[in-house]
């Protein structure tokens, strides 16, 4: 059984301060819950040269000094997953940048105030695909059935 039409993978990071709050398991149960499949899941330390490639359009910006500072205080943990428009279904549970001005029953409205937002996710499916190489290697992203989605997606949808 496979649904390849449905596949799209995105990036969720959950930052520094989802990892300290002890969040990582309520981001992944929210992410799961949805309906989304983990491909990929990992812990990491975020160096300079890897911040300022994922953060590229953000280094000459005045606040890129404090979130390249926030990005390094812990580990990460980093997440792929997969499901159909998983980009922007992720995005919309995730809510907006600005934690405080988040809606209720988003990760970042109900988990955060302000710009210490619990999660980084990919902004498109063009993006993911350059953060999956960017922190995961081949072997470390994994493809199998996930026999839920006969319950997640309508026949249609799997095309
Ligand atoms: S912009 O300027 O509108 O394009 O930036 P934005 O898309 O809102 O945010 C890009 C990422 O930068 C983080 N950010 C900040 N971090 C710390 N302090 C301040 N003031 C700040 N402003 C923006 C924001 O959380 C985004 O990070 P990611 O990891 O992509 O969520």
């Amino acid at each position: 059984m496979r649904f390849d039409g449905i596949y799209e993978k995105t990036i969720v990071i959950v930052k520094p301060d989802g990892v300290q709050r002890g969040l990582v398991g309520e981001v992944l149960k929210r992410l799961e819950m949805k309906g989304l499949k983990l491909v990929g899941m990992k812990m990491a330390y975020l160096n300079e040269a890897k911040l300022r490639e994922h953060y590229a359009h953000h280094v000459e910006k005045p606040f890129y000094p404090g979130l390249e500072a926030f990005m390094k205080s812990s580990p990460v943990t980093i997440m792929c997953l997969e499901g159909k428009d998983a980009a922007g279904a992720v995005r919309v549970i995730a809510g907006v940048t600005n934690a405080g001005k988040a809606d209720g029953g988003t990760i970042r409205g109900d988990l955060a105030m302000g710009m210490c937002n619990v999660v980084h996710c990919s902004d498109s499916a063009e993006s993911a695909r350059d953060e999956i190489m960017r922190f995961f290697s081949e072997d470390e992203i994994f493809d199998y059935n996930k026999t839920e989605y006969l319950h997640v997606y309508m026949e249609d949808e799997r095309k």
